[in-house]
């Protein structure tokens, strides 16, 4: 077999024998991606080229026959949400895609996994970051002691794979895919190449032997796979694990999940014996909260989960012409949008603040109901009133200062409840007592901020 590879475009599909930053043919930047082609048997014509299927006739099973695979056995984790969000455990002969940043704590949440399904299967964690000294003190940290928990320190995918065509684990850990190298392509670990390459024959492996596989991948700062997109299409489940580095929440949902729902999520917090399931994060994030001016309680949805979050506004002159405006847990455009509905609506006078907007508790908001939290948090730090305690509030704004709907109002209010507060200010067409329904930005911000 020989091997060469040869740089795609992603936008049009043009090849190119070399690195360019710059598609000749469609004139989009940064769009090449390297790929390996086989160019079969030296000399012959290939199948593509004589136009004629080479392969053979498939064997088919009537449908009706098949074991359906969720009724393969699942692997518990001691985490209660996070088998939730996986659909019920990690299924055997899965692969799944750990995401997330360096230092968010991948290595400690699979350690803890490890530790409780090796008590009754055999494990295997393969690093190839670190040595199984380091490895044995996190392992210790955590309590993971069972006699059934393997380590292996590797970066060769040929050799990963291989062991895992052996069949004799139930789970196997790869900590990450970034280090791995195949011994056929030349490249560097971590490039496309080498990610898709290695990941595909870990995946071909744990399919064959039905063993449970969970990869971990970095990714850069901008949220994305580092290395190919191709992965997430690869692999059956997806989480991704996001939040500050240091302190607050951090959170695991399935961004893809062939076995179950991609509504579910796990909060965790890090404390010095690992990562541990916040049950309640509304009380927690609740807990340290001073009614001022600019804060406003918003119950808001994580996934499948309602969540009531503090929302912090702070506005100030600005200095230079230019206001700024800065989020941190909230979509810098959808505030500026926000910012944009409320002068024209409102009358209030903007343009010549610089408004910061605060998510507490590191959680980022992608809920379009969050919007009138925002607009109240920014009216109140502007006008320095306070909103009274009593309230939480929910529901989005549109471009003309309406409130509009919000969905699974119902949970919202319950959490709401839960936690003691009086009234939601939310919707008009939510019909709930608890609700005071708001119609018009202008007319809710004269109401309630005073
Ligand atoms: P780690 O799991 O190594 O992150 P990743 O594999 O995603 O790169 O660890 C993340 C951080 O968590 C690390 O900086 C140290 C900290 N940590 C704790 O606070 N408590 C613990 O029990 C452990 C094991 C780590
Ligand atoms: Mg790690």
């Amino acid at each position: 077999m020989k091997v060469r590879s040869q740089f795609v475009c992603q936008q049009c599909g043009a090849s190119y024998t070399k690195w360019v930053g710059q598609c000749t043919n469609c004139q989009s930047w940064n769009s090449l991606v390297e790929q390996v082609v086989d160019t079969g048997a030296s000399g012959g014509k290939s199948a593509i080229e004589k136009g004629r299927a080479s392969g053979k006739k498939l064997d088919f099973v009537k449908l009706s026959s098949v074991v359906p695979s969720d009724a393969k056995a699942r692997l518990l984790t001691e985490f209660e949400d996070l088998n939730t969000v996986l659909g019920g455990g990690i299924l055997m002969g899965s692969v799944c895609l750990l995401a997330g940043q360096p230092g968010i704590g991948k290595s400690t949440l699979l350690m803890q996994i490890c530790a409780e399904i090796a008590k009754g299967h055999d494990v295997l964690y393969i690093s190839g970051e670190e040595s199984a000294g380091q490895v044995k003190l996190r392992a210790e940290r955590l309590g993971a002691k069972s006699e059934r928990l393997n380590f292996a320190a590797s970066t060769s995918g040929n050799d990963i794979a291989k062991t895992i065509e052996g069949g004799e684990f139930d789970l196997v850990i790869v900590d990450s895919i970034q280090t791995l190298a195949m011994d056929e392509i030349s490249s560097a670990p971590g490039t496309v190449s080498q990610v898709t390459n290695c990941g595909n024959l870990i995946i071909r492996a744990a399919k064959a032997t039905d063993t449970a596989v969970v990869i971990v991948g970095h990714v850069t700062k901008d949220g994305t796979l580092a290395g190919p997109k191709v992965l997430e299409h690869l692999v059956d489940v997806v989480l991704q694990f996001e939040g500050d580095r240091y302190g607050g929440f951090k959170t695991v949902r399935a961004v893809k999940n062939r076995f179950g729902s991609t509504n579910e999520v796990a909060i965790f917090e890090m404390l010095g014996t690992g990562l541990r399931e916040v049950q309640n994060p509304s009380a927690a994030l609740l807990a340290e909260r001073t009614n001022t001016d600019g804060s406003v309680i918003l119950a808001t949805m994580e996934g499948n989960r309602p969540i009531l979050v503090e929302i912090q506004a702070l506005a100030t002159s600005t200095n230079f012409g230019y206001p700024k405006r800065t989020a941190s847990g909230f979509d810098l455009n959808r505030l500026n949008l926000l910012i944009a509905v409320l002068e024209r609506r409102t009358k209030l006078k903007l343009s010549d603040k610089d408004i910061f907007i605060n998510v507490v508790g590191g959680m980022k908001l992608n809920d379009s109901a969050a919007d009138l939290a925002i607009c109240m948090a920014i009216a109140s730090a502007v006008a320095g009133r306070k909103l009274g305690e009593e309230y939480v509030v929910f529901g989005e704004v549109g471009l003309g200062g309406e409130i509009r709907s919000a969905f699974r109002a119902d949970q919202r209010i319950a959490e709401a409840k839960k936690l003691g507060f009086l009234h939601a200010i939310g919707p008009s067409t939510v019909h709930d007592k608890f609700v005071i329904p708001a119609k018009d930005l202008r007319e809710t911000l004269i109401r309630y901020v005073k």
